[in-house]
Order: structure tokens, then sequence, then C-alpha cells
């Protein structure tokens, strides 16, 4: 196959990504790669509001992509082909990243992919430690997904074998930030009080973890019970007048989360004979989390693949980085005409 460079294109949430990645024989490799973030414009809201989302990547768009190309030291006439995340994530903020990769691609004439933002999550990680191995388990952990990936070849062919039925695993931090009184997204806030607490000091429930789970959600997570747990019982210290150990609450609530998640993708690993976990997406740099897939994963003899925090936040490489898996591997380009899906199924890695 002859070297092609690629260019990725994301905006599915607040972040505005664009980046470079060359494909060769030897596998993909990062030029570059810059993200402009609206973060600061929803923070007083308490949540993203798509509509300022939207008009930060129309004025980010170009920008940014001037950036990578100078960064890169490329012209924007050497990019043979263009890859832009198709959803999921938000109409709005999705249509603008879609639309300008659509004008790129007419105007170089170079062939359009659409790809699953879900999945580049996992996929960022072949730029950071080398292509995946034959089959791999890829959990997906952020503000808006918890999934669990079959991923037997990252271009064609991946299994969703279970998601969040409520909350993802950064939206349940971030409501029991604002339940604490934290600034959001509480996440981070959780994550650094939790390191001074006693993860055993109140025994919160594991969602969906329950003998009569197994059957139906062996793979699928829980976190909204759990939620509610933690807001009972600070309820009812505060209703008792007694001091919230802020500490002890961030701490054990977070042990269970990240208790649930590594038991389950673990047990999943087994069941399905992988031995290579990849975890992804803004949650990934959560330490009770990365510490607890560590030890577990060592335990069972199962390779821990987790890319470093920047590429686990959403930015452009991991769009680049699977539309360079799925050049290399001969998939058909997208219709110019292609859609944006805000509800992506996850078995879909291109449209
Ligand atoms: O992937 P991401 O940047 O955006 C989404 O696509 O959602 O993930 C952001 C989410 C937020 O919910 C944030 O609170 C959470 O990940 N997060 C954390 C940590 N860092 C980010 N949650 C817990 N501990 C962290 N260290
Ligand atoms: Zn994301």
């Amino acid at each position: 196959m002859a070297d092609a460079l690629v260019l990725g294109i994301e905006t599915s949430c607040d972040e505005t990504g664009v980046a470079l990645v060359r494909v060769t024989d030897e596998g993909s490799e990062l030029l570059t790669d810059v993200v402009a973030s609206s973060m600061d414009e929803h923070a007083r809201f308490g949540g993203i509001i798509p509509e300022i989302a939207s008009r930060a990547h129309l004025e980010a768009m170009v920008p940014t992509l001037t950036r990578a190309l100078e960064q890169a030291d490329v012209d924007l006439s050497q990019v043979d082909a263009v890859a832009v995340t198709a959803g999921p994530g938000l109409v709005g903020p999705l249509t603008v990243g879609a639309a300008a990769a659509k004008a790129l691609a007419v105007g170089l004439d170079r062939p359009l992919y659409g790809v699953n933002h879900v999945i580049g999550h996992a996929a960022v990680d072949e730029l950071v430690h080398g292509a995946f191995p034959e089959r791999v388990m890829a959990l997906v952990v952020s503000g808006g997904h918890s999934s669990l990936l079959l991923v037997d070849d990252v271009a064609t062919d991946v299994t969703e074998l279970g998601h969040t039925l409520d909350d993802a695993a950064g939206e349940a931090f971030d409501k029991v930030g604002r339940l604490l009184g934290l600034p959001y997204p509480g996440g981070p806030h959780i994550d650094r009080l939790a390191r001074e607490g006693d993860p055993t000091a109140i025994r919160f429930p594991r969602g969906l973890t329950a003998a009569k789970d197994q059957a139906r959600h062996a793979d699928d997570f829980s976190f909204s019970g759990l939620k509610t747990a933690v807001a009972r019982w600070v309820e009812a210290r505060q209703d008792a007048g007694q001091e919230i150990p802020l500490n002890d609450v961030a701490a054990s609530f977070a042990a269970a989360v990240a208790d649930v998640l590594t038991a389950k993708t673990i047990a999943a690993c087994r069941r399905h004979d992988v031995d290579t976990l990849v975890i992804g997406g803004g949650f990934s740099a959560n330490s009770q989390l990365r510490e607890l897939a560590a030890e577990r994963c060592a335990e069972a003899g199962i390779t821990l693949r987790i890319p470093p925090i920047r590429y686990c936040t959403d930015n452009g490489a991991m769009i680049a980085a699977l539309g360079a898996a799925v050049v290399r591997r001969g998939v058909a380009p997208s219709s110019l005409d292609l859609p944006v899906d805000s509800s992506m199924p996850l078995t879909q890695v291109t449209v």
C-alpha cells in the first residue's frame, strides 16, 4: 500500500479536534493533533449547551485546521483522505464537522469517511501503543458513554457487548459532584477528594452485579441507583445535622464505580478469551479506575493499554486513527451525502 495522509475532524461534543495521521505499511503515525475546546463557555450552565458548542465549532474549525497543517508542515493538497465523526454525539456539533469535512473532500477531490466516535476512542490507542492484536476488549468510558466493545477488527468488526442502561460513568461523577456542591464537571474533583478518603468507609451498591442480573445484563452497567444511594446517604446525614465526610463519600463512590467497571470488563475478557484490554474516553483519566484496572488486569494476566489522557478526552487524533485503520483496510468511502447520527450504533464503524 502506498503511504496515505489522513485528516481527522472531531466535533461531536464541545471539542473541535483536527489531526493528521500518516498511514504506512508499518502502521499509523500521528503527525499533529490540535484541539480547541468550548468547555469554559458551558461550565456556568452545568452542562454542554449544543447551540453554544455548534457556534464554537463553526468559529474554531478553520483556525484549528490551519494550525494543524502548520504544525505538521503539510499543505492541504497533500491530504489523501478525510475522516470525520458521523456519530454518536450532538446533532448540531456533528453537523458542523461533517459540513467542513464534505467541503474539504469535494474541494480536494479526496475520499470521505464518516466514522464512529466511540470506536475512535479505542482506535487512538494504535497511535500510541501500536497496532491491535487480533482481538481486543475495549472499555470506552466518558461523560456520554460507558460501553464494552469486543474488537475483532477496529475497521470492520466491532461488537457491542454492553453499555450503561442509564448514566455514563463520567455523568454519574458529575451528578454526584453537583450534589456534593463541587464545580462542574465534578469528575476530576471527586477523583481528587477520593484520593484522601477511605474507599471502604461506606458500602455503596454495585449496579447490575446481583446473580439475577448476570443472565441479561452481564456486560451492561447501571450507575443511577448508586447515584441515588449517595444522595440518600448525604441527605440522611444532613437531616441529622451531621457533617458530610466528603473525602470518604467520594472515595466510597469512586470505589463502587471502579469495582463494577473493572469486574465486569475482566469477566467479559475471560468469557471471550481476550488477553488485551484498551480503556479509552475522558473518564479513563480517573485514578481509582486506572489503579484498580492495573491491579486486576495484572492478576488476570491481561495486558492493559490506556492512552495518555490527552488522547482519552475528545480529539481529532482518535478520528484520524480510525480513518487510517479504515483506509488501511480498504473499506469503501462514505457517500458525500452522509448523514450524521446522534445515536450511531456501536457496531457500525463507518457510514
Ligand atoms: O470524554 P470526555 O472528555 O467528554 C465526553 O465525551 O463526555 O469525558 C468527560 C467526562 C466528564 O464527565 C468528567 O467529569 C469525567 O469525564 N472525568 C473524570 C475525570 N476526568 C474527567 N471523572 C472522574 N475522574 C477523573 N479524573
Ligand atoms: Zn468522546
